[in-house]
């Protein structure tokens, strides 16, 4: 589906999505701009999980996969 993860990769932008979008990795983490970060719905419980055990965590970030 056209998740960010997705649009990445048509774009040609170099990430990783090693799962392939089945929340079993945190290789799609993405930083997300303060703009958009608000919009966002909060991540679910198994996002949220992944996002525990991601390198280089940061507080806007998010899991590409699941941006949609
Ligand atoms: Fe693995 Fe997004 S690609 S959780």
């Amino acid at each position: 589906g056209d998740n960010v993860l997705y649009l990445a990769h048509k774009k040609g932008i170099d990430l990783e999505g090693a799962c392939e979008a089945s929340l079993a990795c945190s290789t799609c983490q993405v930083y997300v701009s303060a703009a958009h970060f608000d919009k966002l719905p909060d991540p679910e419980e198994r996002e949220d999980d992944m996002l525990d055990m991601a390198p280089m965590l940061q507080e806007n970030s998010r899991l590409g996969c699941q941006i949609i």
